[in-house]
């Protein structure tokens, strides 16, 4: 059974994974109307990921016996001024959730709670995986910054990416 304070702290995680989906989602929209077609499929297909890391907490919660209180989420920004922009953005996020989990680590730590330490390993490891994509994007953003046809080579190798990204997640809920 949870006690008060991990189950508060768990149910303010899915707030900010849930977010998360927001704001990934918000981005794939602005780069769709923007015709970025790649960077839309990128940042749609990672907000469907952090949806997944919202309902691994939210099974998490009953399983223990807890109670999930689901709370309103922020409005995300809905425009930005570059992909470089909305990837800076996207690395702030991240480097917030990384702190929060580790937060999250923490108390479950000195609540002796080991069933929620343990099941947290699993988000601070998908964390260094998250930061690491979203630095990789903005490396190469950076190095193709204006330059139309570099932009648009980013554009198809993300396109790619999150196809056979998503192609992989299908296999693992087969
Ligand atoms: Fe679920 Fe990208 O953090």
């Amino acid at each position: 059974m949870l006690n008060e304070k991990v189950q508060n702290a768990l149910n303010e995680q899915i707030n900010m994974e849930l977010g998360a989906f927001y704001t990934y989602l918000s981005m794939a929209a602005h780069f769709e109307a923007d015709g970025l077609k790649g960077f839309s499929a990128w940042t749609r297909h990672h907000a469907e990921e952090e949806m997944v890391h919202a309902m691994k907490l939210y099974d998490f919660v009953h399983h223990r016996r807890g109670r999930v209180l689901l709370t309103a989420i922020a409005p995300p920004k809905t425009d930005w001024q570059s992909p470089l922009a909305a990837f800076e953005d996207a690395l702030h996020h991240e480097e917030k959730v990384t702190a929060a989990i580790n937060a999250l680590v923490d108390l479950a730590r000195t609540e002796r709670d080991h069933a929620t330490e343990s099941f947290l390993q699993w988000f601070v490891d998908e964390q260094v995986e998250e930061e690491e994509i979203v630095v990789d994007a903005i490396q190469k953003l950076k190095r193709v910054q204006d330059f139309a046809p570099g932009l648009y080579m980013l554009d198809r190798e993300l396109a790619e990416q999150a196809g056979a990204e998503g192609e992989e997640t299908e296999g693992e809920a087969e």
